[in-house]
């Protein structure tokens, strides 16, 4: 995979931007990642006193949340792969700028659900356009603004595509509903960004219990967070 998708590596180091953390949780469908996030917005705080403010891809402004529900729906199954990873960089751009910045700035731990790397291994893997273009859109939209630490959630898609019908009531939206092996293609992505980068990426294995994963994300916050605080 490493030869058909040139330089994976985001061209610039994370700090440099402010006081605060920007941490990034990644995986496929299923994972658990939102009850972490919310789990450790509180074990941050109570723990480690530091401000937390709590985001999410696609979303987390007002035309963001509107550019999701085009991004999500089931009756758009054949969006142009460009078009679609537009769109994912333009609700990235405005997250950035009007929410994510501000808040590391002002010296925020930022725990956010998905970002850039959705996007390497969504669009760049799953729909073949590369990481080389998701990265040019993406360094221009989000001016280099690059994560601190990303914890990738690990976890074969049958079982994250059945934990998600079970949550859904058996509704997938419209990028849960690709094959199966578009989703083998998004998780083999994710692992090799990962291991391209050990400093800054995490991996753990989703299938753990809730508590197993969230000691693991404690530990490792705790070292991560206490080098900049
Ligand atoms: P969401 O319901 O937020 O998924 P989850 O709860 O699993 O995080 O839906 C987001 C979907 O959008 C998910 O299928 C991943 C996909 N996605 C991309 O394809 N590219 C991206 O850049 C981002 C941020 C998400």
């Amino acid at each position: 995979m490493a030869s058909s998708h040139g330089n994976i590596r985001p061209p610039g180091p994370a700090k440099g931007r402010g006081p605060g953390a920007f941490i990034v949780f990644e995986g496929g469908e299923g994972t658990g990642k939102t009850t972490q996030i919310h789990a450790l917005k509180d074990w941050i705080e109570k723990t480690l006193g530091r401000e937390v403010l709590v985001s999410f891809e696609p979303g987390g402004t007002a035309l963001g949340k509107k550019i999701r529900e085009m991004l999500l729906d089931p009756a758009l199954p054949k969006m142009d792969a460009r078009c679609e990873a537009l769109l994912f960089a333009a609700t990235r751009a405005e997250h950035v700028a009007q929410v994510l910045r501000p808040a590391v700035e002002a010296g925020k731990v930022v725990l956010c659900d998905r970002y850039w790397d959705a996007s390497r291994a969504y669009q760049g893997a799953g729909r073949h356009l590369g990481f080389a273009a998701i990265d040019q859109l993406n360094v221009w939209g989000t001016r280099s603004f690059f994560p601190d630490r990303v914890f990738l959630f690990d976890l074969d898609p049958t079982k994250g595509l059945d934990r998600a019908r079970e949550r859904q009531n058996g509704k997938l939206d419209r990028l849960e509903s690709e094959s199966m092996k578009f989703h083998q293609d998004v998780r083999n992505a994710y692992l090799y960004l990962a291991l391209s980068d050990p400093k800054r990426y995490r991996v753990l294995d989703a299938s753990q219990s809730i508590d197993s994963l969230f000691a693991l994300l404690t530990e490792d916050l705790a070292q991560c967070l206490s080098s900049n605080s």
